[in-house]
Order: structure tokens, then C-alpha cells, then sequence
């Protein structure tokens, strides 16, 4: 059945100019934008956003770099798209994200605290509701 998700491109997709690279990649999956938009966060959304990692290793500078610039904000609408979007990303981990995937093709081990993985997406129906109510 059609459902959403919550997609960000973050700040470092946004900012190596590949927006238009991640959203074509989107689009040629079949799925539909249904509303689009240039974020900057406060720290406060990204509290709420990443509430379940708070206290591990990479959550300050998860939120560090989440707040270094703009990401893009976009609710994604189409059949299965939860899972269709995390299969399109690609794992976490960009160093062994599937060639094919965004992450694998596009995303680079920066050798940091934090993954800088380019993307984002809901991991389940309730995540995508909660994540979505929080950026629109
Ligand atoms: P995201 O899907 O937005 O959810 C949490 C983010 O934390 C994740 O993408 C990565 O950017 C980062 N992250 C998750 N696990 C790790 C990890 N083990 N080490 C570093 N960064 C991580």
C-alpha cells in the first residue's frame, strides 16, 4: 500500500552539490515528492529527532554535524517507500554500502566520529509518522 517517510538529505549531500544527484535518484525509483524543503535545524528539532541514540559515542557529534548546515527535508510517498528508500540508501556505513546504493556510489568514510552517510530515512511506519510531525 502507498505510505511516506521522512528523507533527509543532510548536510553533507547538500553541501558536496549532490541534492540534485540524490533527488534523481528518488525520482527514478517512482516515487513522488510530496512536499520539499531547505532546513536548518535547531538543536532542539534534532534532540527530538534523534531521541533513541542520545548517550551513545556519536550523538554529539551526530548533532554537531546535523547542525553545520542545511539539509533537505522531504516526505517521500509511494508503495512500501520505507523500505524502498533504506534499500535505495544503502547501509550506514558508506565504506560497505552496496555499490548501487546512494551511500555506496556517492558516500565517503571521512574517517570521523560520525558517519556522514548523505541521507536519511524512517526505519518503520512509526518512525516515518513520528520523524514526519516533527520536520513538517
Ligand atoms: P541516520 O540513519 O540518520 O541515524 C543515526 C545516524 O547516526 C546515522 O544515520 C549515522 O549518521 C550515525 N551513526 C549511526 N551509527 C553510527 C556509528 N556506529 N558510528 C558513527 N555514526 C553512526
Amino acid at each position: 500500500a502507498t505510505e511516506e517517510t521522512l528523507v533527509l538529505i543532510k548536510p553533507d549531500g547538500v553541501a558536496r552539490g549532490l541534492t540534485g544527484a540524490i533527488l534523481a535518484r528518488i525520482e527514478a525509483k517512482g516515487y513522488s515528492l510530496v512536499d520539499i524543503k531547505l532546513v536548518e535545524p535547531e538543536r532542539d528539532l534534532l534532540e527530538q529527532h534523534y531521541a533513541e541514540h542520545a548517550g551513545k559515542p556519536f550523538y554529539e557529534p551526530l548533532l554537531e554535524f546535523m547542525l553545520s548546515g542545511p539539509s533537505v527535508a522531504i516526505r517521500l510517498a509511494g508503495n512500501r517507500v520505507i523500505e524502498g528508500f533504506r534499500s535505495l540508501a544503502g547501509t550506514t556505513d558508506p565504506t560497505t554500502a552496496a555499490p548501487g546504493t546512494i551511500r555506496g556510489d556517492l558516500g565517503r568514510d571521512w574517517g570521523l566520529k560520525v558517519q556522514q552517510n548523505l541521507v536519511h530515512g524512517s526505519d518503520s511506519p512509526e518512525s516515518a509518522a513520528r520523524e514526519l510531525a516533527i520536520w513538517f
